[in-house]
């Protein structure tokens, strides 16, 4: 059996649409590998002093877009821990370079029935509000999905106990970093690929 994932060399970044257990999967993955765990949704309502639907309703996505750019930026320079990223920073060509250079990222894939369920707790998402969620969510799988497919990881989300994802996700991070020594050794990636 492979030695169990214990260290990263360098900081992994949850991608993947709202819903897809970002956060929740991201907070138990950092705790099992005694790193910090940051949501950059939380991060940028911080620096913003308001909700993010606040900045939605106030400043406009264009407007949030380049605050989620400039504060995932700087979490990169934080040293190594787990981030959760909000469903479209990876959608920025800029921000998804920034990320793909310096990061591990983990794309947790979910299909639309489970997105619609972890959605519909929560009110709070302001893409979803725009009309019918299973068609804004529909339409987001069609525009994202091939661009997420660009992580360097890909974990099916499964609807049930949290433990059981993050275990694929570790053992996926596993299998990624030691068919990568350059990754594990923790050298940056070329430019022109990361910006892929
Ligand atoms: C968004 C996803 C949200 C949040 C904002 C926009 C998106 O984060 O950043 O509402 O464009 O998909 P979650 O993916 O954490 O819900």
């Amino acid at each position: 059996m492979p030695p169990r994932l214990t260290k990263v060399p360098r900081t992994i970044v949850l991608v993947g649409l709202m819903g897809a257990g970002k956060s929740c999967i991201g907070r138990r993955l950092a705790a099992q590998l005694a790193l910090d765990f940051v949501d950059a949704d939380a991060e940028i309502e911080r620096a913003a002093g308001c909700s993010i639907e606040e900045i939605f309703e106030r400043h406009g996505e264009t407007a949030f877009r380049d605050g989620e750019r400039r504060v995932i930026a700087r979490l990169l320079n934080q040293p190594i821990h787990v981030l959760a990223t909000g469903g479209g920073s990876f959608m920025d060509p800029r921000t998804r370079s920034e990320i793909r250079g310096r990061a591990i990222t983990v794309w947790l894939r979910a299909d639309l029935e489970l997105l619609l369920k972890r959605t519909g707790r929560r009110s709070n998402r302001p893409l979803l509000k725009r009309g019918n969620p299973r068609e804004i969510l529909e339409k987001l799988i069609a525009e994202r999905y091939p661009v997420y497919g660009q992580a360097d990881v890909i974990v099916d989300s499964a609807d049930g106990p949290p433990e059981a994802t993050v275990e694929r996700v570790r053992a996926a991070i596993e299998a990624y970093l030691a068919a990568h020594p350059m990754a594990a050794a923790g050298e940056p990636r070329l430019a022109e690929d990361a910006g892929r």
